[in-house]
């Protein structure tokens, strides 16, 4: 594959050997990380970060992978302090940072938002996260997360546990899957089950799905949890029915393989008592801080750096 130039919308426009390779090159960009020996490759090149939602780890681990790698950013927070509060478009927006900077992170409400901005550049385009659609590079760094754990993903029990119907970081990571010899346990309210289309694409590879209202979560190796998205409910007293569905607690784990993990994209709100983060079992922050040398990873590939 050509990464040079290249945008990143959807994990469904990578095969699983593009998603190893990137895997790989993370390993060796955090070692390179570790030594010390990442501070030229973008040396002076511009990332423009354009979050029109807020975020604290896509954003902050941007810039920080962006400055890890001799680089500079700029752009918005919010888009308050953008001319989108004038009237501006996303279009527009995307037209003027690509004149700006050589890469560009856009984090939207808008599904499709990032795909709009990829043919409104002339720099690389990579999705933060547009609405309740995609992350590819959550997915990617939660995949890395795995694969550092357990050295591998085929054969891993993976059940995912929340808001699965507005959760981007789950459609991701399911899209992701399909790649792989998993099984899958899914499990939401009724009103919050995962996409058909999700289940569908998992079940046409042969891939063994599970659905379920009840958090069991015994016969798993990985338990991804994710916060009820409050933002996205159309009606408020949908999400007060369901905002408290699960939770897990150290009651709730009594059972669970020693080698089981827990993750989570973050941010959580009451979904994981902070009990667990003193367990064996939590690897939520360290996937956060995996986020770095994955983010450092795709800015490099899609920057046409070699290392
Ligand atoms: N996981 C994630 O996307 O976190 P932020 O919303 O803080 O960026």
């Amino acid at each position: 594959m050509k990464w040079s130039k290249k945008h990143i919308i959807s994990i469904k426009d990578f095969s699983r050997d593009e998603i190893d390779y990137v895997l790989k090159k993370s390993s060796e960009m955090e070692d390179r990380l570790s030594h010390e020996k990442t501070g030229s490759l973008m040396k002076n090149k511009i990332l423009s970060n354009l979050f029109f939602e807020p975020s604290t780890r896509t954003r902050m681990s941007f810039e920080a992978a962006m400055k890890k790698l001799g680089g500079f950013t700029i752009g918005f927070d919010y888009p308050e302090v953008s001319s989108e509060a004038k009237g501006e478009t996303v279009a527009d927006t995307v037209r003027i940072a690509s004149g700006y900077s050589d890469v560009i992170v856009i984090r939207h409400p808008m599904e499709g938002s990032a795909r709009l901005a990829s043919e409104n550049s002339s720099v690389p385009v990579i999705n933060g996260g547009d609405g309740a659609n995609q992350h590819p590079t959550q997915t990617l760094l939660d995949l890395y997360t795995i694969k550092k754990e357990f050295k591998k993903i085929d054969g891993l029990r993976i059940c995912v546990v929340g808001d699965l119907k507005y959760g981007r970081t789950v459609h991701s990571l399911t899209n992701a899957l399909e790649n792989y010899d998993v099984e899958m346990c899914f499990i939401s309210p009724m009103e919050l089950r995962m996409p058909r289309d999700s289940i569908k694409g998992l079940e046409d590879r042969g891939i063994k799905v599970k659905e379920s209202s009840k958090l069991n979560i015994k016969d798993s190796d990985v338990i991804y949890c994710t916060r009820i998205q409050k933002e996205r409910f159309p009606d408020p007293q949908e999400y007060e029915r369901v905002k408290d569905a699960y939770v897990i607690d150290n009651s709730s784990i009594e059972g669970i393989e020693d080698k089981a993990i827990i993750m989570h994209p973050l941010p959580r709100v009451t979904e994981i008592n902070p009990e667990i983060d003193r367990t064996r079992h939590a690897r939520y922050f360290e996937q956060a801080k995996n986020g770095i040398p994955v983010r450092m990873t795709l800015l490099s590939l899609v920057s046409g750096v070699d290392f």
